[in-house]
């Protein structure tokens, strides 16, 4: 009976289990054809590799499974025992490296199935009773959907602090703010710093209800029309912690790839806001604005010019949308489908793990580069020219009586009124303007998404 859980990564075992796999999948008929040569690796194709990122979810959802099975007699409590430890071995010998997921297995799942079996001989082969591939895969995606989308909020409430703090130490850091890359009104960095704040929170938010929609399980609906056994779905929703069932089982199969187009849909919101902070960043960091300067933490040396200080992480920030928008149009066009599962669904993991962890990458890399930012308050402050305080002139004289569009007239000759641009600023006293910046109001909102 029980083996040691390394014993199927000695060198004999995985040619035993090379062999074993190639020619006698999980779902070997009795007197079928060997696969034709070339096909196996065709059909599992970068499977083996992505279910690494998908492995510890899909232990999670088998032992689910198993408390389903365990409650309506189908297994033992002797035999659910044993099944839980040898999963949560599977699981630290993974976790550890002494358990490798390679090109042995046809996927992640058959990897499972394989090692319950011979770890536990017959009883190993009961752990598939009234599950398909087909709900399994949907389980330990929405698993780690679940769980990889709680990072990247993590991740984006992490740069949203960062920002809030240093929009408060430069309430009075002036810059010049453009509209058409045009020198427009005085505006200070703290305004222009909260603008990405609040984006990403609205981001966030976002996030939120995606989890929400997420937080259902689909397990139980097999191949995508139920099984004839009285699964409790609900009690196995809840041991994944996941608070509701996904009724109907086409419906279910039919979320595969869409579920995966929401979030990578919710990423590229978050990517956006980078996208446009780094153009400003960039173009800020040019000599020609020379508004802030990176430390050499964050910029690069060319390797031919030795007086350059280049902004490649910034470039990389701002290209990092671009591999999640690419993922969103190759599930986009993969979804072209008939109802219930198609193994054209497989193409859906590599564009879904690439996306997440680019996102993952790029908000990690956001407080350290925001603190290595030194703002060159001379010149920005410099940078604001007498004929942005036209408006403020404008208004000025509003409230001596005049109407707004004469007044505006009038402003573009007049030459006695003198405002500075500091009294703009003080005088930007609405909610959100550089007077009156929201603070508290923003960071309640904050605690409300957490
Ligand atoms: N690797 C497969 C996938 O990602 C697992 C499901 C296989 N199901 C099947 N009916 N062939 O879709």
């Amino acid at each position: 009976m029980p083996n040691n859980s390394n014993d199927l990564n000695t060198k004999q075992n995985k040619e035993h289990t090379k062999t074993h796999h190639k020619n006698d999948v999980l779902w070997a008929a009795e007197g079928a054809q060997k696969l034709a040569p070339g096909v196996m690796a065709y059909l599992a194709g970068e499977d083996v590799v992505l279910d690494q990122a998908l492995f510890v979810y899909d232990i999670q959802g088998t032992q689910a499974h198993l408390q389903g099975l365990a409650q309506i007699g189908i297994i033992s409590e002797s035999e659910y025992a044993a099944f839980i430890d040898a999963l949560d071995e599977l699981k630290t010998a993974f976790e550890q490296g002494t358990f490798s997921l390679d090109e042995r297995f046809e996927d992640g799942h058959s990897a499972i199935e394989f090692y319950l079996t011979q770890k536990l001989g017959e009883v190993g082969k009961k752990a598939h009773t009234g599950r398909s591939r087909n709900d399994q895969v949907l389980t330990c995606l929405r698993l780690y959907m679940q769980d990889q989308m709680a990072v990247v909020k993590q991740l984006g409430i992490d740069a949203i602090e960062v920002l809030i703090e240093l929009a408060e130490g430069h309430q009075d850091t002036m810059m010049p703010g453009y509209t058409h890359l045009q020198r427009a009104m005085p505006n200070t960095v703290a305004v222009w710093l909260l603008g990405f704040a609040e984006s990403l929170m609205d981001d966030v938010q976002h996030l939120n209800s995606v989890m929400h929609l997420l937080d259902a399980s689909p397990l139980g609906t097999a191949a995508g029309f139920g099984v004839p056994l009285q699964l409790p779905r609900a009690e196995t929703a809840a041991a994944m912690g996941l608070s509701r069932v996904q009724i109907n089982p086409v419906s279910a199969q039919n979320s595969r790839g869409k579920y995966e187009l929401i979030c990578l849909h919710a990423l590229s919101y978050l990517l956006l806001d980078v996208r446009r902070f780094a153009w400003d960043l960039s173009l800020f960091m040019t000599s020609e604005f020379d508004f802030i300067q990176m430390g050499s933490s964050h910029t690069t040396g060319s390797s031919i010019m030795p007086n350059k200080n280049n902004p490649d992480v910034v470039e990389l920030l701002r290209a990092s949308l671009s591999v999640v928008d690419g993922a969103v149009q190759q599930i986009q066009s993969l979804l072209s489908l008939p109802s219930g599962y198609q193994r054209d669904l497989q193409l859906s993991k590599e564009p879904l793990i690439k996306g997440m962890q680019k996102t993952q990458a790029t908000l990690a890399l956001l407080p350290e580069l925001l603190q290595a930012l030194t703002f060159k308050k001379d010149q920005m402050k410099d940078a604001i020219t007498s004929e942005m305080m036209a408006t403020d002139q404008a208004l000025e004289k509003v409230k001596q009586g005049q109407s707004f569009r004469d007044a505006y007239l009038d402003s573009k000759q007049d030459d006695e009124l003198i405002i500075t641009a500091e009294q703009s600023i003080d005088q930007r006293v609405s909610l959100g303007g550089a007077a009156n910046l929201g603070l508290n109001f923003l960071r309640v909102r904050l605690e409300g998404l957490v």
